[in-house]
């Protein structure tokens, strides 16, 4: 039996001090207080820029350290948004750290691209936290789109549809933890059939 509430690193995409993504996480951790504890990655803008000369046996202490707190978390929230039509740098250098380390493999996580419309750099981030087999369902994704109408300052939801697919997504991400009979998304599925809503 669990007892103890599930831990959750939560990563936002944008590392901008008042990040409607950040307040979405915000907004995340409250509404789930009493099943997860939250904490926010705080080191994003710190990662060295991923060199795989630099991916040895010695790795930059930022990138151990980000490695370390993925391993020590029961499952993963990611909240970004989209630059310039695809997913925000930073997050993807972070990423691309993982990939020889395999911290994603197997990691329940839950997908949430909130921006202004994003649909570009959430199926580029599906695409990649797939590869890398992230323990994901077509429940624990979902685009936010016009993120600023829908998240305010104090990290409340002010949307009812968005305040929904949040509690959704949410008790998916709960459930692919602990069943694990749950059909989970892989590489092929997204790339022979899609996901994405609309
Ligand atoms: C450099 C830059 C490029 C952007 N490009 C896109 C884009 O391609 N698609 C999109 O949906 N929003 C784009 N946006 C708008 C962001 O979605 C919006 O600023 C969002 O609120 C940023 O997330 P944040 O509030 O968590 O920082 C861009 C914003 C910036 C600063």
């Amino acid at each position: 039996m669990m007892t103890d509430k599930i831990k959750i690193l939560a990563i936002s995409g944008s590392t901008r001090k008042s990040s409607s993504n950040l307040n979405l996480i915000k907004a995340i951790a409250d509404l789930t207080s009493e099943t997860f504890t939250i904490s926010v990655f705080e080191g994003l803008s710190d990662i060295p820029h991923f060199n795989p000369d630099l991916d040895n046996e010695n790795p930059p202490e930022q990138v151990t350290s980000f490695r370390r707190q993925l391993r020590e978390a029961d499952g993963i929230i990611i909240c970004t948004p989209e630059y310039a039509m695809g997913v925000p740098g930073t997050l993807k250098n972070a990423i691309d750290w993982t990939v020889s380390s395999m911290e994603f493999s197997r990691k329940p996580l839950a997908l949430i691209t909130a921006s202004l419309s994003g649909e570009k750099a959430h199926a580029s981030l599906l695409g990649t936290l797939l590869i890398i087999e992230a323990r994901m369902t077509t429940d624990t994704q979902l685009l936010i789109q016009f993120i600023k109408t829908k998240v305010d300052g104090n990290g409340k939801i002010t949307d009812n549809e968005t305040l929904n697919n949040i509690n959704k997504l949410t008790q998916s991400l709960r459930k692919i933890m602990m069943d694990d009979s749950t059909k989970l998304l892989s590489a092929p599925i997204l790339m022979n059939e899609g996901i994405m809503n609309g």
